[in-house]
């Protein structure tokens, strides 16, 4: 397994765990992904709910729960952390300069096509960025849009992408049609994303390598995507079922909880299909019925708050909560294979143990030649677990 490497930044465990708002992903599970070697990242979205004056003070709430969200973390580890932004939120750039203020080494920048934030970045006179920029794509297409817009108007490319398939937990860049029938393979993103960028690199000397996301939950999983050009993986579910995570223990156990045929893809507010775990709250949704609320401020720049049946921060941050009767979990589409709530270090070993298995099956299969390995046996059990030392 090779490091990730963004620029200048070397990352032991080329994984980049997702952001997951409403503060499921803040210190706490940051700070152990990074001591394990992976990008730990905090959910920039709606932060502020867990501060006391959120609806009073929203915008300020949210600054100050990032700073110090970001503080923590950095207090608990010397790996590389990162902030995840959405491009969606009325308050982006507000969040974008507390991270840029607080050192932060990677910028994950998604929800969205964040054509102008390179300006931003200059005009409020921000100088030698330690700062990794990591767009957050569904497409090939998505991605020239920025990096094209970017290069010709900054002379600047992003430092790496995420593509992200339609099997991700959360909202998905896809329209709801696409989500029926056949879905796009993940594989296919991918080398789609590594042709259309090579262009830029050449062009900017520079390597910017593509990170896969969506679905992917194992270290199987891991070796096949980086098999197709994928430089590293960015998870959200597999690290939901962690100690670590910092959302309440409800939350995780609505994943342990979950069969295959739960996980569904709702409607959000956002205007985006996302893929969620179902559940009463969701059917009371489905069937017609509406959470009334009051809208302190339009966190979203294109959710219609008068008109739509729920708040969806509200709904997220309440299961977050543990509160399920009130909102649900986001989920990707392997959420059902989790059955306990382990250390995000054993996660992490697991994945380096499948990842390898897989490497050496095919090793074995490519030595020996498939017809003499017949499909009955299933190498990954005869080969002996390896002993790998945590990075
Ligand atoms: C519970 C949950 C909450 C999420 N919240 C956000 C979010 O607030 N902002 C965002 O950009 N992505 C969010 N995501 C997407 C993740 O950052 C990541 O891209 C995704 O989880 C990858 O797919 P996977 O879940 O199949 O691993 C969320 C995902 C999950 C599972």
């Amino acid at each position: 397994m090779n490091p990730l490497q963004i620029g200048n930044l070397k990352v032991n465990l080329p994984v980049i765990q997702g952001g997951m708002g409403v503060a499921i992903s803040l210190s706490g599970l940051a700070s152990a992904v990074a001591n394990a070697g992976g990008i730990g990242v905090i959910s920039a979205v709606a932060i502020g709910m867990t501060e006391p004056d959120y609806m009073k003070n929203y915008r300020e709430a949210n600054k100050r729960a990032l700073r110090k969200e970001i503080r923590k973390a950095r207090s608990l580890t010397d790996g590389v952390l990162g902030v995840n932004l959405m491009v969606a939120v009325t308050d982006y750039e507000d969040l974008l300069t507390v991270a840029l203020e607080e050192k932060i080494d990677v910028i994950i920048l998604g929800a969205g096509l964040p054509l102008k934030m390179p300006q931003y970045v200059i005009d409020k006179g921000f100088k030698n960025i330690h700062a990794k920029f990591i767009v957050k794509v569904s497409s090939a297409k998505a991605a020239k849009v920025i990096f094209s817009f970017w290069a010709k108007n900054f002379n600047y490319i992003p430092d790496a992408v995420v593509v992200e398939g339609p099997m991700a937990g959360g909202h998905l860049g896809f329209k709801p049609d696409d989500l029926n029938g056949e879905l796009v393979p993940l594989g296919d993103l991918v080398e789609e994303t590594v042709v259309e960028l090579n262009k830029f690199e050449q062009d900017f000397e520079k390597e910017v390598p593509v990170i896969a996301g969506g679905g992917i939950y194992s270290g199987k999983d891991m070796y096949e995507i980086m098999k197709r050009g994928a430089k590293g993986v960015k998870m959200g579910t597999r690290f939901v079922t962690t100690n670590e995570c910092d959302a309440s223990v409800k939350f995780k156990e609505t994943y342990i909880n979950a069969k295959e045929g739960d996980i569904t893809i709702i409607k959000s507010p956002v205007g985006l299909p996302g893929r969620a775990i179902k559940n009463s709250f969701i059917d009371r949704l489905n069937s017609g019925e509406t959470e009334p609320f009051k809208c302190y401020w339009k966190c979203l720049k294109s959710c219609d708050s008068k008109n739509v049946p729920y708040c969806i921060a509200q709904a997220l941050h309440n299961a977050a909560q543990g509160n399920m009767e009130k909102g649900f979990a986001f989920a990707g589409s392997k959420a059902y294979l989790a059955t306990k709530i382990q250390p995000v270090a054993q996660v992490v070993l697991e994945l380096k143990v499948e990842y390898y298995k897989q490497k050496y099956m095919e090793y074995i299969r490519n030595f020996l030649g498939q017809r003499l390995v017949p499909e009955q046996i299933k190498l990954p059990n005869v080969i002996p677990n390896i002993n790998i030392r945590l990075a």
